[in-house]
């Protein structure tokens, strides 16, 4: 990149740690506390192995729990959101304060999709508010992006220094958090899933960001590490997915966030190529 950096880009290479950093005054809004990292995926704390099969939504619901409701893939966003707020399609429903949806700009070009909602996210009802999510925030406010701002006021020009933010929709793979933010089971992201796969129909993302392994596995369906799927463009259903860590791993793992930032200058070349594309 030859543009010179604006003080948004500076703070994210800070965040980076990439050398051509100097110190800006906001320093301390991001990864403010090293030493008392965010909540992480943990080893599954209650050692069930693995489903062998995805129950289908439909299957009998066990005690207290309930079917998926029917239409998921033809629901707008209204009945989206409530089908998700009363969802009791899995264990998941019975710990959680409430389900926590998505924000940001439903018409956004780019959309994040992490893993599952942790003690914050879980408390406020919003994706990424937790020391993970300011990380998020300020990546993402690094390449003109706000899960505040709106595409819609912003233009059609990528985004660069000086230009206005533009929107961003933001999303998790499961709905609720898991208990003690154990990683979610592979029986609870299969019946979430169609959740999701509504939101992205929805939002008709010209780049998805895959936030960490859980995300990775839901879109693009293997198992594969992070850094054998990252630096290369991958697809769900005819959109670019670029992979990348999961910001509450960056938060404890430092050499990886200058890794996190070329996969964002990924994205943002292949979400500028999209928008040529597309005009
Ligand atoms: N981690 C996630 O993957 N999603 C959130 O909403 C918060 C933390």
């Amino acid at each position: 990149m030859s543009a010179p950096l604006d003080r948004r880009q500076r703070a994210m290479l800070a965040e980076m740690g990439i050398p051509l950093w100097s110190p800006p005054a906001r320093r301390h809004a991001v990864g403010r506390s090293p030493g008392k990292p965010a909540p992480v995926p943990q080893a599954d704390a209650r050692n069930t192995p693995p489903q062998p099969g995805v129950p289908a939504p439909a299957a009998a619901p066990e005690r207290g729990l309930a079917a998926l409701p029917p239409g998921v893939s033809g629901m707008d966003w209204a009945q989206l959101a409530a089908a998700v707020a009363q969802c009791r399609a899995c264990g998941l429903c019975e710990s959680r304060t409430q389900t926590v949806f998505g924000a940001g700009d439903r018409r956004a070009d780019w959309m994040v999709v992490g893993e599952a909602p942790g003690r914050e996210e879980d408390r406020l009802g919003e994706p990424f508010v937790g020391p993970a999510g300011q990380l998020l925030d300020n990546m993402l406010a690094a390449i003109g992006l706000s899960r505040h701002a709106s595409s819609a006021d912003a233009g059609t020009d990528a985004a660069g220094p000086g230009r206005p933010l533009r929107g961003v929709y933001i999303a998790n793979v499961v709905k609720c958090r898991p208990p003690r933010n154990r990683n979610p089971e592979p029986d609870e992201i299969a019946r979430c899933e169609p959740y999701l796969q509504r939101q992205i129909a929805l939002v008709q993302p010209k780049i998805i960001l895959a936030m960490g392994r859980f995300a990775v596995r839901a879109l693009l369906k293997t198992d594969a590490p992070i850094g054998r799927l990252r630096g290369q463009v991958h697809a769900y259903e005819g959109v670019p997915v670029v992979v990348t860590y999961h910001p509450a791993y960056l938060l404890r793992a430092l050499p990886d966030k200058a890794k996190a930032w070329q996969d964002l200058c990924l994205a943002l070349s292949v979400a500028g190529g999209a928008a040529a594309e597309s005009n």
